[in-house]
Protein backbone atom coordinates (compact mmCIF):
# COMPACT_ATOMS: atom_id res chain seq x y z
CA UNK A 1 0.00 0.00 0.00
CA UNK A 2 1.12 3.27 -0.78
CA UNK A 3 1.98 5.42 2.18
CA UNK A 4 0.87 8.92 2.48
CA UNK A 5 2.74 11.89 3.11
CA UNK A 6 2.21 13.14 6.99
CA UNK A 7 -0.04 16.85 7.03
CA UNK A 8 0.24 19.14 9.54
CA UNK A 9 -3.64 20.50 10.23
CA UNK A 10 -3.06 23.62 8.48
CA UNK A 11 -1.70 21.73 5.56
CA UNK A 12 -4.92 19.72 5.54
CA UNK A 13 -7.35 22.52 5.97
CA UNK A 14 -5.62 25.10 3.32
CA UNK A 15 -6.15 21.93 0.78
CA UNK A 16 -9.95 21.54 2.06
CA UNK A 17 -9.79 25.35 1.21
CA UNK A 18 -8.20 25.74 -1.88
CA UNK A 19 -9.75 22.72 -4.06
CA UNK A 20 -12.86 21.55 -2.16
CA UNK A 21 -16.43 23.49 -2.33
CA UNK A 22 -17.33 25.61 0.51
CA UNK A 23 -20.19 23.73 1.61
CA UNK A 24 -19.55 23.06 4.91
CA UNK A 25 -18.14 25.36 7.79
CA UNK A 26 -16.01 23.12 10.31
CA UNK A 27 -14.55 23.64 13.18
CA UNK A 28 -10.61 23.57 13.08
CA UNK A 29 -9.48 20.09 13.87
CA UNK A 30 -8.24 17.78 11.15
CA UNK A 31 -9.07 14.20 12.28
CA UNK A 32 -7.07 11.25 11.00
CA UNK A 33 -7.76 7.73 14.17
CA UNK A 34 -10.84 6.93 15.29
CA UNK A 35 -11.60 4.29 17.87
CA UNK A 36 -14.78 4.16 20.45
CA UNK A 37 -16.04 7.30 21.72
CA UNK A 38 -12.23 9.09 20.21
CA UNK A 39 -11.06 10.67 17.97
CA UNK A 40 -6.87 11.83 17.32
CA UNK A 41 -6.23 15.19 14.90
CA UNK A 42 -3.12 14.06 12.60
CA UNK A 43 -0.70 16.16 15.48
CA UNK A 44 -2.06 13.25 17.84
CA UNK A 45 -4.17 14.99 20.08
CA UNK A 46 -7.14 12.71 21.58
CA UNK A 47 -10.51 13.92 21.70
CA UNK A 48 -13.53 12.58 23.03
CA UNK A 49 -16.41 12.73 20.42
CA UNK A 50 -19.50 14.67 21.23
CA UNK A 51 -20.92 14.46 17.86
CA UNK A 52 -20.84 11.00 16.58
CA UNK A 53 -20.72 11.78 12.86
CA UNK A 54 -24.76 13.52 13.72
CA UNK A 55 -25.02 10.48 15.06
CA UNK A 56 -23.99 7.58 12.73
CA UNK A 57 -20.77 6.12 14.69
CA UNK A 58 -23.13 5.07 17.68
CA UNK A 59 -21.56 2.36 17.84
CA UNK A 60 -17.74 4.32 18.44
CA UNK A 61 -15.35 5.08 15.79
CA UNK A 62 -14.22 1.87 13.87
CA UNK A 63 -15.80 -1.27 16.27
CA UNK A 64 -13.69 -4.06 15.49
CA UNK A 65 -16.77 -6.31 14.53
CA UNK A 66 -18.52 -3.71 12.41
CA UNK A 67 -14.96 -3.19 10.28
CA UNK A 68 -14.30 -7.25 10.16
CA UNK A 69 -17.95 -7.52 8.57
CA UNK A 70 -16.83 -4.80 6.08
CA UNK A 71 -13.13 -6.17 5.08
CA UNK A 72 -14.14 -10.12 5.02
CA UNK A 73 -16.96 -8.83 2.28
CA UNK A 74 -14.98 -6.05 0.62
CA UNK A 75 -12.50 -9.03 -0.13
CA UNK A 76 -15.48 -11.59 -1.55
CA UNK A 77 -17.95 -9.38 -3.08
CA UNK A 78 -18.31 -5.51 -3.25
CA UNK A 79 -21.10 -4.97 -5.90
CA UNK A 80 -23.29 -6.50 -8.18
CA UNK A 81 -26.15 -3.65 -9.13
CA UNK A 82 -29.23 -4.96 -8.65
CA UNK A 83 -29.31 -6.22 -12.37
CA UNK A 84 -28.49 -9.78 -10.44
CA UNK A 85 -29.02 -11.19 -6.87
CA UNK A 86 -26.40 -11.22 -4.19
CA UNK A 87 -26.19 -13.54 -1.58
CA UNK A 88 -26.03 -10.86 1.18
CA UNK A 89 -29.15 -8.43 0.25
CA UNK A 90 -32.01 -11.04 1.22
CA UNK A 91 -29.92 -11.71 4.03
CA UNK A 92 -29.59 -8.57 5.10
CA UNK A 93 -33.47 -7.68 4.59
CA UNK A 94 -34.67 -11.15 6.14
CA UNK A 95 -32.46 -9.48 9.29
CA UNK A 96 -33.90 -5.83 9.54
CA UNK A 97 -37.33 -6.91 8.47
CA UNK A 98 -37.47 -8.80 12.13
CA UNK A 99 -35.33 -6.90 14.05
CA UNK A 100 -37.82 -3.98 13.29
CA UNK A 101 -40.58 -5.11 12.60
CA UNK A 102 -41.75 -4.80 9.28
CA UNK A 103 -42.71 -7.18 5.91
CA UNK A 104 -39.92 -5.49 4.04
CA UNK A 105 -37.09 -3.14 3.74
CA UNK A 106 -35.93 -0.61 0.67
CA UNK A 107 -32.33 -0.31 0.64
CA UNK A 108 -30.49 3.04 -0.44
CA UNK A 109 -27.66 4.68 0.69
CA UNK A 110 -27.56 7.96 2.38
CA UNK A 111 -30.40 9.63 4.62
CA UNK A 112 -31.85 11.39 1.99
CA UNK A 113 -32.21 8.95 -0.74
CA UNK A 114 -34.47 7.07 1.83
CA UNK A 115 -36.21 9.95 2.42
CA UNK A 116 -37.32 10.92 -1.09
CA UNK A 117 -37.52 6.78 -1.64
CA UNK A 118 -40.44 7.19 0.96
CA UNK A 119 -41.57 10.18 -0.37
CA UNK A 120 -42.26 8.27 -3.65
CA UNK A 121 -43.65 4.87 -2.01
CA UNK A 122 -45.86 7.40 -0.24
CA UNK A 123 -47.08 9.07 -3.04
CA UNK A 124 -47.55 6.26 -5.52
CA UNK A 125 -49.43 4.35 -2.49
CA UNK A 126 -51.70 7.67 -2.25
CA UNK A 127 -52.80 7.38 -6.03
CA UNK A 128 -52.94 3.68 -6.35
CA UNK A 129 -54.50 2.43 -3.03
CA UNK A 130 -56.18 5.70 -1.51
CA UNK A 131 -57.49 6.73 -4.67
CA UNK A 132 -56.36 10.21 -4.65
CA UNK A 133 -56.19 11.90 -8.25
CA UNK A 134 -52.90 11.71 -10.48
CA UNK A 135 -50.59 14.87 -9.14
CA UNK A 136 -52.84 15.79 -6.28
CA UNK A 137 -51.22 13.95 -3.52
CA UNK A 138 -49.79 15.98 -0.67
CA UNK A 139 -47.45 15.22 1.92
CA UNK A 140 -47.90 16.92 5.81
CA UNK A 141 -44.43 17.67 6.80
CA UNK A 142 -43.39 19.82 9.73
CA UNK A 143 -41.58 23.65 10.59
CA UNK A 144 -38.06 23.35 10.95
CA UNK A 145 -37.70 20.02 9.74
CA UNK A 146 -34.76 18.44 8.52
CA UNK A 147 -34.85 15.63 5.96
CA UNK A 148 -31.73 15.99 3.96
CA UNK A 149 -30.59 18.04 1.27
CA UNK A 150 -32.18 17.06 -2.39
CA UNK A 151 -34.19 19.71 -4.41
CA UNK A 152 -37.54 17.81 -3.39
CA UNK A 153 -36.38 17.99 0.62
CA UNK A 154 -35.15 21.56 0.62
CA UNK A 155 -38.40 22.63 -1.19
CA UNK A 156 -40.29 21.97 2.19
CA UNK A 157 -37.69 23.40 4.78
CA UNK A 158 -38.16 26.81 6.23
CA UNK A 159 -34.00 26.84 6.55
CA UNK A 160 -33.21 29.79 4.25
CA UNK A 161 -29.58 28.57 3.49
CA UNK A 162 -30.83 25.67 2.73
CA UNK A 163 -33.49 27.13 0.31
CA UNK A 164 -32.35 30.14 -1.58
CA UNK A 165 -31.67 30.05 -5.27
CA UNK A 166 -32.23 26.21 -5.40
CA UNK A 167 -35.37 26.71 -6.97
CA UNK A 168 -38.51 26.22 -8.41
CA UNK A 169 -39.15 24.08 -5.31
CA UNK A 170 -41.20 20.49 -5.65
CA UNK A 171 -44.81 21.14 -4.96
CA UNK A 172 -47.30 18.95 -2.91
CA UNK A 173 -46.22 19.45 0.86
CA UNK A 174 -48.26 21.25 3.50
CA UNK A 175 -46.22 22.50 6.69
CA UNK A 176 -47.44 23.06 9.98
CA UNK A 177 -46.23 23.84 12.84
CA UNK A 178 -44.25 20.67 14.97
CA UNK A 179 -45.41 19.23 18.39
CA UNK A 180 -48.70 20.63 17.70
CA UNK A 181 -51.71 18.15 17.04
CA UNK A 182 -54.25 20.24 16.09
CA UNK A 183 -52.47 22.14 13.46
CA UNK A 184 -52.43 18.45 12.01
CA UNK A 185 -55.76 17.28 12.57
CA UNK A 186 -56.97 20.70 10.92
CA UNK A 187 -55.07 19.92 8.07
CA UNK A 188 -56.18 16.55 8.02
CA UNK A 189 -59.82 17.63 8.32
CA UNK A 190 -59.19 20.45 5.30
CA UNK A 191 -57.59 18.70 2.52
CA UNK A 192 -59.13 15.05 1.48
CA UNK A 193 -55.33 14.97 -0.84
CA UNK A 194 -52.94 13.95 1.75
CA UNK A 195 -51.03 11.09 1.63
CA UNK A 196 -48.88 10.95 4.49
CA UNK A 197 -46.95 12.73 7.46
CA UNK A 198 -43.45 13.01 7.43
CA UNK A 199 -42.19 14.13 10.99
CA UNK A 200 -39.07 13.71 12.67
CA UNK A 201 -39.83 11.76 16.23
CA UNK A 202 -37.71 14.67 17.73
CA UNK A 203 -36.00 17.56 15.65
CA UNK A 204 -32.37 16.41 16.16
CA UNK A 205 -30.80 19.51 13.24
CA UNK A 206 -33.25 21.91 14.57
CA UNK A 207 -31.66 22.22 17.70
CA UNK A 208 -33.13 18.48 19.17
CA UNK A 209 -36.65 19.41 20.16
CA UNK A 210 -38.20 17.09 22.14
CA UNK A 211 -41.98 17.18 21.26
CA UNK A 212 -44.55 17.27 24.04
CA UNK A 213 -45.14 13.37 25.65
CA UNK A 214 -48.34 12.27 23.74
CA UNK A 215 -47.48 14.37 20.81
CA UNK A 216 -46.33 11.22 18.62
CA UNK A 217 -48.92 8.64 19.76
CA UNK A 218 -51.82 11.22 18.70
CA UNK A 219 -50.12 12.41 15.45
CA UNK A 220 -50.33 8.28 14.62
CA UNK A 221 -54.10 8.05 15.89
CA UNK A 222 -54.89 10.95 13.69
CA UNK A 223 -53.51 9.50 10.72
CA UNK A 224 -54.46 6.04 11.00
CA UNK A 225 -57.88 7.94 10.96
CA UNK A 226 -57.62 9.58 8.03
CA UNK A 227 -56.21 6.89 6.07
CA UNK A 228 -53.16 9.22 5.94
CA UNK A 229 -49.84 6.91 6.11
CA UNK A 230 -47.39 8.32 9.00
CA UNK A 231 -43.89 8.25 8.20
CA UNK A 232 -41.45 8.17 10.89
CA UNK A 233 -37.46 10.08 9.96
CA UNK A 234 -35.43 7.95 12.38
CA UNK A 235 -32.28 8.85 10.71
CA UNK A 236 -30.71 10.75 13.54
CA UNK A 237 -32.60 9.24 16.21
CA UNK A 238 -32.90 5.60 15.21
CA UNK A 239 -30.32 2.75 16.26
CA UNK A 240 -30.41 3.22 19.98
CA UNK A 241 -29.85 7.35 20.17
CA UNK A 242 -32.38 8.29 22.41
CA UNK A 243 -32.49 5.41 24.91
CA UNK A 244 -34.56 3.27 22.93
CA UNK A 245 -34.47 1.20 19.83
CA UNK A 246 -36.19 3.96 17.46
CA UNK A 247 -37.67 7.02 19.04
CA UNK A 248 -41.45 6.25 18.60
CA UNK A 249 -40.67 3.62 20.88
CA UNK A 250 -40.78 5.86 23.44
CA UNK A 251 -44.39 6.24 23.25
CA UNK A 252 -45.27 2.67 21.56
CA UNK A 253 -45.70 4.10 18.28
CA UNK A 254 -45.47 1.98 15.18
CA UNK A 255 -44.99 4.12 11.75
CA UNK A 256 -46.59 3.27 8.22
CA UNK A 257 -42.83 3.69 7.20
CA UNK A 258 -39.91 3.68 8.83
CA UNK A 259 -36.85 5.52 7.09
CA UNK A 260 -33.33 4.78 8.48
CA UNK A 261 -30.02 5.79 7.44
CA UNK A 262 -26.75 6.99 9.61
CA UNK A 263 -25.67 4.57 12.34
CA UNK A 264 -28.39 1.71 10.69
CA UNK A 265 -24.06 0.85 9.52
CA UNK A 266 -22.29 2.36 12.72
CA UNK A 267 -21.09 4.68 10.73
CA UNK A 268 -19.09 2.75 8.51
CA UNK A 269 -20.20 2.86 5.18
CA UNK A 270 -23.20 4.80 3.80
CA UNK A 271 -26.65 2.30 4.37
CA UNK A 272 -30.01 4.01 4.65
CA UNK A 273 -33.36 1.75 4.21
CA UNK A 274 -36.74 2.80 4.26
CA UNK A 275 -38.92 -0.43 6.09
CA UNK A 276 -43.14 -1.13 5.71
CA UNK A 277 -45.26 -3.33 5.38
CA UNK A 278 -46.41 -5.25 2.01
CA UNK A 279 -49.98 -3.61 1.55
CA UNK A 280 -47.88 -0.48 0.96
CA UNK A 281 -44.62 -1.52 0.02
CA UNK A 282 -45.98 -3.88 -3.44
CA UNK A 283 -46.84 -0.56 -4.81
CA UNK A 284 -43.22 -0.18 -6.26
CA UNK A 285 -42.43 -2.57 -8.98
CA UNK A 286 -39.36 -3.10 -11.52
CA UNK A 287 -37.67 -0.21 -12.81
CA UNK A 288 -39.65 2.37 -10.67
CA UNK A 289 -37.27 3.11 -7.96
CA UNK A 290 -33.57 2.14 -7.16
CA UNK A 291 -30.00 2.92 -6.99
CA UNK A 292 -26.34 1.08 -7.93
CA UNK A 293 -25.19 1.09 -4.75
CA UNK A 294 -28.47 0.40 -3.20
CA UNK A 295 -28.18 -3.04 -0.92
CA UNK A 296 -24.68 -4.01 -2.09
CA UNK A 297 -23.36 -6.93 -0.09
CA UNK A 298 -20.78 -4.94 1.82
CA UNK A 299 -23.61 -2.66 2.57
CA UNK A 300 -25.75 -5.15 3.53
CA UNK A 301 -22.88 -7.42 5.71
CA UNK A 302 -21.90 -4.02 7.45
CA UNK A 303 -25.55 -3.00 9.00
CA UNK A 304 -26.72 -6.74 9.81
CA UNK A 305 -23.25 -6.66 12.25
CA UNK A 306 -23.89 -2.74 13.32
CA UNK A 307 -27.42 -3.72 14.13
CA UNK A 308 -26.30 -6.74 15.60
CA UNK A 309 -23.25 -5.00 17.91
CA UNK A 310 -26.31 -2.40 19.12
CA UNK A 311 -28.40 -5.47 20.88
CA UNK A 312 -24.95 -7.22 22.23
CA UNK A 313 -23.44 -4.08 23.69
CA UNK A 314 -27.01 -2.81 25.20
CA UNK A 315 -26.06 0.27 23.34
CA UNK A 316 -30.19 1.72 24.04
CA UNK A 317 -30.13 0.80 27.38
CA UNK A 318 -26.72 2.80 27.81
CA UNK A 319 -27.46 5.93 25.78
CA UNK A 320 -31.29 5.90 28.20
CA UNK A 321 -28.84 5.60 31.78
CA UNK A 322 -25.91 8.40 30.10
CA UNK A 323 -28.35 10.20 29.47
CA UNK A 324 -29.44 10.70 32.74
CA UNK A 325 -27.13 11.35 33.91
CA UNK A 326 -25.41 13.92 31.47
CA UNK A 327 -28.99 15.82 31.97
CA UNK A 328 -28.85 15.88 35.54
CA UNK A 329 -25.46 16.75 35.75
CA UNK A 330 -25.78 20.02 33.47
CA UNK A 331 -28.64 20.94 35.30
CA UNK A 332 -27.02 20.94 38.25
CA UNK A 333 -24.46 23.14 36.90
CA UNK A 334 -26.95 25.20 34.97
CA UNK A 335 -28.45 25.85 38.96
CA UNK A 336 -24.96 28.11 39.63
CA UNK A 337 -24.20 29.11 35.98
CA UNK A 338 -25.22 31.70 33.87
CA UNK A 339 -23.93 30.94 29.81
CA UNK A 340 -26.72 28.14 29.67
CA UNK A 341 -30.22 28.43 29.69
CA UNK A 342 -31.46 24.76 29.78
CA UNK A 343 -30.03 21.56 28.38
CA UNK A 344 -32.55 18.78 26.33
CA UNK A 345 -32.90 15.69 24.81
CA UNK A 346 -33.65 12.07 24.92
CA UNK A 347 -30.94 9.21 25.85
CA UNK A 348 -27.35 10.42 24.25
CA UNK A 349 -29.18 13.17 21.78
CA UNK A 350 -29.46 16.43 23.64
CA UNK A 351 -28.81 20.26 23.76
CA UNK A 352 -27.86 22.64 25.60
CA UNK A 353 -28.95 26.21 24.42
CA UNK A 354 -26.92 29.45 25.47
CA UNK A 355 -27.95 32.54 26.88
CA UNK A 356 -27.18 34.58 24.00
CA UNK A 357 -28.61 36.09 21.32
CA UNK A 358 -29.52 34.04 18.31
CA UNK A 359 -26.78 35.29 16.28
CA UNK A 360 -24.00 35.38 18.69
CA UNK A 361 -21.09 33.37 18.17
CA UNK A 362 -21.10 32.74 21.44
CA UNK A 363 -22.24 28.86 20.85
CA UNK A 364 -19.20 28.60 18.15
CA UNK A 365 -17.04 30.36 20.57
CA UNK A 366 -17.78 27.50 23.10
CA UNK A 367 -17.05 24.58 20.12
CA UNK A 368 -13.77 26.29 19.79
CA UNK A 369 -12.58 26.16 23.87
CA UNK A 370 -14.15 22.19 24.01
CA UNK A 371 -11.84 21.56 21.49
CA UNK A 372 -8.72 23.11 23.09
CA UNK A 373 -10.22 21.39 26.13
CA UNK A 374 -10.11 17.53 24.24
CA UNK A 375 -14.11 17.07 23.07
CA UNK A 376 -15.41 17.74 19.96
CA UNK A 377 -18.93 18.88 19.71
CA UNK A 378 -20.84 21.52 16.91
CA UNK A 379 -23.36 24.53 17.36
CA UNK A 380 -26.68 23.18 15.62
CA UNK A 381 -28.82 26.27 14.63
CA UNK A 382 -28.22 29.76 16.23
CA UNK A 383 -26.61 29.44 19.72
CA UNK A 384 -27.78 25.66 20.33
CA UNK A 385 -24.67 23.44 21.07
CA UNK A 386 -26.11 19.40 20.02
CA UNK A 387 -24.12 17.07 22.60
CA UNK A 388 -23.98 13.15 21.28
CA UNK A 389 -21.37 11.01 21.60
CA UNK A 390 -20.98 7.25 21.06
CA UNK A 391 -23.25 5.40 22.73
CA UNK A 392 -20.58 2.61 23.48
CA UNK A 393 -19.27 5.55 26.23
CA UNK A 394 -19.01 4.41 29.74
CA UNK A 395 -20.02 6.12 32.83
CA UNK A 396 -16.53 7.39 34.04
CA UNK A 397 -15.98 8.36 30.73
CA UNK A 398 -18.91 10.40 30.58
CA UNK A 399 -18.24 11.92 33.98
CA UNK A 400 -14.80 13.29 32.38
CA UNK A 401 -16.96 15.09 29.82
CA UNK A 402 -19.10 16.43 32.13
CA UNK A 403 -16.05 17.78 33.67
CA UNK A 404 -15.02 19.42 30.65
CA UNK A 405 -18.33 20.54 29.35
CA UNK A 406 -18.48 22.55 32.79
CA UNK A 407 -15.30 23.59 33.06
CA UNK A 408 -15.37 25.27 29.68
CA UNK A 409 -18.80 26.70 30.41
CA UNK A 410 -17.59 28.47 33.43
CA UNK A 411 -14.48 30.46 31.19
CA UNK A 412 -17.83 32.29 29.60
CA UNK A 413 -19.57 33.14 32.22
CA UNK A 414 -20.03 36.99 32.73
C1 LIG B 1 -33.61 13.47 10.42
C2 LIG B 1 -32.68 13.42 9.25
N1 LIG B 1 -33.15 13.07 8.05
C3 LIG B 1 -32.35 13.01 6.97
C4 LIG B 1 -31.02 13.34 7.05
C5 LIG B 1 -30.15 13.30 5.81
O1 LIG B 1 -29.22 12.25 5.85
P1 LIG B 1 -27.97 12.27 4.87
O2 LIG B 1 -27.09 13.39 5.30
O3 LIG B 1 -27.33 10.92 5.06
O4 LIG B 1 -28.50 12.45 3.48
C6 LIG B 1 -30.48 13.73 8.28
C7 LIG B 1 -29.06 14.11 8.41
O5 LIG B 1 -28.64 14.77 9.31
C8 LIG B 1 -31.35 13.77 9.41
O6 LIG B 1 -30.89 14.15 10.60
Amino acid sequence: MAVLEKLTSDDAIALENKYGAHNYHPLPVVLSKGEGVFMWDVEGKKYYDFLSAYSAVNQGHCHPRIISAMMEQAKTLTLTSRAFYNDMLGRFEQFATSYFGFDKLLPMNTGAEAVETAIKICRKWAYEKKGIKEQEAQIIVCENNFHGRTTTIISFSNDEDARKNFGPYTPGFIKIPYDNTEALEKALKENKNIAGFLVEPIQGEAGVYVPTEGYLKKARALCKEHGVLFIADEIQTGIARTGKLLAVDHENVKPDMLILGKAISGGAYPVSAVLANNDIMEVIKPGQHGSTFGGNPVAAAVAMEALKVVKDEKLAENAEKLGQLFRSELNKYIETGTIVKLVRGKGLLNAIVINDSEDSSTAWDICLALKENGLLAKPTHGNIIRFAPPLVMNEEQLNDCVAIITKTLKGFEQ
